[in-house]
């Protein structure tokens, strides 16, 4: 069994011994924003959805919970848990997408220096990350600090409820500032650095070992048995990675959701040197893997229909087909590089390989020849070619590149496929399976209640790859115009600067007026 404390809700996920999907269920919680950028969920929300979760797939499956050989956890990384001495939470969770620690990373960063914090971490210190925040909840909250007892990640606080024994794992552990990746275990520095007590944080195990057993009291609120192995399972993006076979090197996956992840698996640690790419351990022993996140992916195509795509939404209404198809058979017609025109997809800022939150998108270089078909593919150029930038920091750093596997709503359009693989200049395929960390979280369960001896048994047994895209005559245009999509960020960047400083002038003088 999988679950995975998810981002909107918690998902329980039930296979066979050979991980064919028997069962999954999905229960929501809601987020709270306290304040602009601000977000927060709270704890016991997680674990009730969890147990409603597992209910519900005991029940749809039939399955008597004897059969449950062993528990997978994933979940939403980065998000901060603080527990007090009785095991009960403190405040809520400071979750993954909280902007609120600006400040608190500068000082970090400050205090360990920023090559240090590279070496020892694998990355520089994100607001998004654990770190920053514990020392926000110090500065800004210290009858709360002064309670602290323990630190837990999301999925780790789950884990605690069901078996009452504190573990966390690796490849989420890479995410909170606080760990030396290349060692795989805490960080002494970095924890006397930020005054943290090394007794606050769990110990951590590889993801597909045994971690502890269900408690007599979990089995009471869940219907599974007590005893039942729960393993060291792994942040959201690893155990995704797990379900769609990204186990080995060569090996990359593109998801195209909101965002757009480029995951690869690294059989060496590497560390991009200006700390571009996440460095983080993989759900692997002896394995790591490096990741780019594209903000705006899926949602730049999301944008641009739900902007310029009144025609085709009303067309799909119409003949009862799908918008987004509509607007790729208009792109199709035209030729790859869309004769000079192309897209920056910079629609929410950017965080790889630009982490900046004024870039802005564009077009570039419209002409009266141009239509809307042509704006329709420069945006799925455009997200290609940012995509490939986060290739190119992993070749860089010398990993080979194989095989990509993409997945997430933008792969179901062949256009795009095609595209993809031709901007990438590398074979592209889907797999089949689509239930994501949860998925790849009941593979490691698998893993470490020994139905699979390693991870990738597992995957090979598991995860089929399909329907292969090699790259074809457009590849070598798109090699053409992809330096001069890469030459527009520098080019247009002190503009971007000069607009972010220019609204906020006016937004300020309006206030005062
Ligand atoms: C990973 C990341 C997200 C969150 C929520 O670095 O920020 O994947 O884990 O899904």
């Amino acid at each position: 069994m999988g679950i995975d404390v998810g981002t909107t809700g918690a998902k329980a996920l039930l296979t066979d011994a050979d991980g064919a999907v028997k069962a999954t269920a999905t229960t929501e919680y809601p987020m709270s924003t306290p304040q602009p950028l601000w977000a927060e969920q709270q704890p016991t929300d997680w674990w009730t959805a969890t147990v409603s979760s597992i209910d519900r797939i005991l029940k749809q499956s039939g399955v008597t919970p004897d059969r449950i050989a062993g528990v997978g956890l994933t979940g939403q990384m980065h998000g901060l848990v603080l527990l007090d001495a009785q095991g009960d939470v403190l405040r809520p969770c400071i979750m993954w997408n909280d902007q609120r620690t600006g400040e608190q990373c500068a000082e970090i960063t400050r205090r360990v220096g920023a090559e240090r914090l590279l070496q020892l971490t694998g990355n520089p210190v994100l607001p998004g990350f654990t770190a920053s925040k514990i020392l926000w909840v110090s500065q800004h909250e210290p009858h709360v600090y002064k309670e602290v007892a323990k630190v837990l990640l999301p999925k780790d606080y789950v884990r605690y409820r069901l078996t009452g024994e504190f573990f966390g794992d690796v490849s989420d552990a890479s995410g909170t500032s606080l760990f030396n990746v290349g060692r795989r275990r805490w960080s002494r520095e970095m924890l006397q650095a930020l005054d943290i007590p090394h007794s606050w944080l769990p110990e951590v195990t590889e993801s597909p070992e045994v971690s502890a057993q269900l408690s007599t009291s979990a089995a009471g609120e869940t219907g599974l048995l007590d005893g039942t192995p729960v393993v060291g399972g792994a942040g959201d993006q690893a155990a995704q990675a797990v379900g769609t076979g990204i186990v080995t090197e060569g090996l990359l996956s593109v998801t195209l959701g909101t965002s757009g992840v480029v995951f690869a698996a690294s059989d060496n640690y590497r560390v991009e040197p200006n700390g571009k790419l996440h460095a983080f351990c993989h759900a692997l022993p002896d394995t790591w893997h490096l990741m780019g996140v594209m903000l705006s992916a899926g949602g730049s195509f999301r944008w641009y229909r739900d902007t310029l795509g009144d025609a085709e939404l009303a067309e799909a209404e119409r003949s009862k087909r799908d918008a987004y198809q509509i607007l790729t058979e208009e792109a199709a017609r035209v030729p790859p590089g869309c004769e000079g025109l192309l897209f920056l997809p910079y629609l929410s800022g950017e965080r790889t390989p630009h982490a900046d939150p004024n870039a802005r998108a564009a077009f570039v270089g419209l002409t009266l020849r141009h239509d809307k078909a042509h704006m329709t593919r420069a945006v799925l150029e455009g997200v290609s070619y940012g995509l490939r930038d986060s290739l190119e920091l992993m070749r860089d750093l010398g990993l080979s590149i194989e095989q990509v596997r993409a997945s997430g709503g933008g792969a179901r359009s062949s256009l795009w496929r095609q595209i993809l693989a031709d901007v990438f200049e590398t074979e592209l395929a889907t797999v089949e399976v689509t239930e994501g960390a949860a998925y790849g979280a009941a593979l490691l369960a698998g893993v470490g209640v020994g139905l699979h001896p390693t991870v990738i048994h597992a995957c090979e047994t598991a995860v089929k790859a399909s329907g292969r895209v090699e790259p074809g005559p457009a590849a070598s245009t798109y090699a053409d115009f992809y330096p001069r999509y890469r030459s527009l960020y520098p080019a247009l960047a002190p503009e971007f600067q000069a607009m972010a400083d220019l609204i906020s002038s006016h937004a300020e003088s309006e206030d005062t007026e």
